[in-house]
């Protein structure tokens, strides 16, 4: 059925908002102000879902998405919304989370930080492989893979590697894996570009035996001699964890180096990275602008990753401890500290939930506690840790305004205010949003001491 539709909004993916008869309408690829013709596909208890058939009255937003691949696939979803708009877009959302998630009051919300030159900014490009060895994102929705020749969000870099792997993989007939039956070889190429054209490629395989591995190896230096590093990941289990933890190099060195400020970082197959290394410096000045330190602070970074945050804040503290999940991803930490000359950092590896608590009881507490989790944010335990541990501030670096609204309500309860947010664009054309928030001490509610 066929319906005329006033888009009042834009949905968390990036989707139009409208409404029809008071239920909440989707429409991808609508536009705030616009009025659209859509098929009505869905139809709920308490939302619809439409497809977009004509955009009847357009919004002066609205741009010619630069991608051809754009209509089909999934790796963007705000190409046809001018850039401005899209960043005052990703502040509002925050609002709106702080809002009604975190039911927030007096938190200042800043404009986002956006970039000059919002494109080609993608470090890392992680695609899948399926029939006839295409590679690429998966389309809107599904996981077919839409064959990709050239991302204009990721590096450069990393559109030499897909063609690169592409072409030897077609050569040596590698067997592209089937996620129906768990069968065939090659399930992700992985392309990593690091700072002086130094390039990682990972074949994430579901085997560790690489038919004619020499061979391959040989032609896919042939393809691209400027490779640094070529490594096979195995993932043996039928599920949609992209890497294994087994990791070997093929070629080369392990660690690719990449570097944000004057900083330089080793960063191996498994560890994370900011994928946006440009904003990843202006991110982290911000995180450091907001623990507004003095120099004899004692500084706990949780969720570390390769301790990039930790080692942006050392030169301001008088100690920072930097804990993290993946071992591969502390041994970069230690190594970074090494090479960057910084003594006055440690690192742990763990669980967060376990670690927390642990360090609180054997090192001197915190002054501030930068917290960067992943998407689902922070286990209450761990934040009820932070809270014990009673530091001045805390740091919340989030990628999710949802999970992070959330843990400030709970942040709340224990007796932290939440000030101020900076929103600062890493994705630009895609609907992430990622913001660092500064959290201080209100009430003392329970001791520091006996966690
Ligand atoms: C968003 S990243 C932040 C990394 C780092 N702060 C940076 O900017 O590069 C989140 C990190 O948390 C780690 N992680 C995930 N779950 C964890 C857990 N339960 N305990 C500790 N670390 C965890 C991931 O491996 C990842 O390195």
């Amino acid at each position: 059925m066929l319906q005329l539709i006033k888009i009042h909004g834009l949905g968390s993916s990036g989707e139009g908002v409208g409404k029809i008869d008071g239920l909440a309408v989707f429409v991808e690829g609508a536009l705030p102000d616009e009025e659209v013709l859509a098929e009505i596909e869905t139809r709920k208890k308490n939302y619809a879902v439409g497809r977009l058939v004509e955009v009847v009255k357009g919004s002066s937003e609205r741009v010619e998405p630069f991608c051809p691949l754009y209509k089909d696939c999934g790796g963007c979803q705000l190409q046809h919304l001018s850039y401005a708009a899209q960043l005052k877009w990703k502040r509002q959302q925050v609002v709106d989370a702080i809002e009604r998630i975190g039911k927030l009051d007096g938190v200042e919300v800043f404009e986002t930080l956006g970039m000059e030159n919002p494109l080609r900014y993608r470090n890392k490009m992680q695609f899948p492989v399926g029939k006839n060895l295409r590679i690429g994102c998966y389309a809107r929705g599904s996981h077919k893979i839409i064959d990709t020749t050239s991302c204009m969000i990721q590096n450069a870099g990393n559109d030499k590697i897909l063609a690169a792997v592409r072409n030897v993989a077609k050569k040596f007939n590698l067997q592209p894996y089937d996620e129906d039956t768990h069968k065939g070889f090659l399930r992700h190429v992985m392309g990593r570009v690091g700072c002086n054209g130094e390039l990682m490629i990972v074949l994430v395989t579901v085997t560790k035996n690489f038919p004619n591995e020499k061979n391959f190896v040989r032609a896919l230096l042939k393809e691209l001699p400027e490779v640094t590093s070529i490594q096979q990941n195995v993932q043996t289990f039928h599920n949609n964890v992209i890497l294994g933890r087994d990791t070997r190099v093929l070629f080369g060195k392990p660690t690719i180096h990449d570097k944000i400020g004057n900083l330089k970082f080793n960063i191996s197959a498994r560890s994370f990275f900011q994928v946006n290394t440009a904003q990843a410096e202006v991110l982290y000045q911000t995180a450091l602008d907001f623990a507004e330190l003095h120099g004899h602070e004692t500084i706990i970074d949780a969720y570390c990753g390769t301790g990039t945050i930790s080692l942006f804040m050392a030169w301001k503290a008088h100690r920072v401890y930097g804990t993290e999940i993946i071992s591969s991803a502390i041994a970069d930490a230690k190594r970074n500290a090494r090479e960057n000359n910084i003594r006055n950092v440690e690192f742990f590896v763990g669980d967060a939930v376990k670690v927390m608590p642990r360090l609180a009881n054997s090192v001197h507490l915190p002054d501030v506690i930068i917290t960067d989790p992943p998407r689902a944010g922070c286990d209450k335990k761990v934040l009820e840790t932070f809270a014990a541990m009673q530091p001045d501030k805390i740091i919340y670096v989030s990628c999710n305004p949802a999970t992070l609204a959330r843990d400030l309500k709970i942040l709340g309860e224990l007796g932290y205010q939440t000030k101020k947010i900076q929103p600062v664009d890493m994705f630009p054309f895609t609907s992430h949003i990622e913001s660092v928030a500064q959290v201080k001490k209100v009430i003392r509610k329970t001791a520091r001491l006996g966690l």
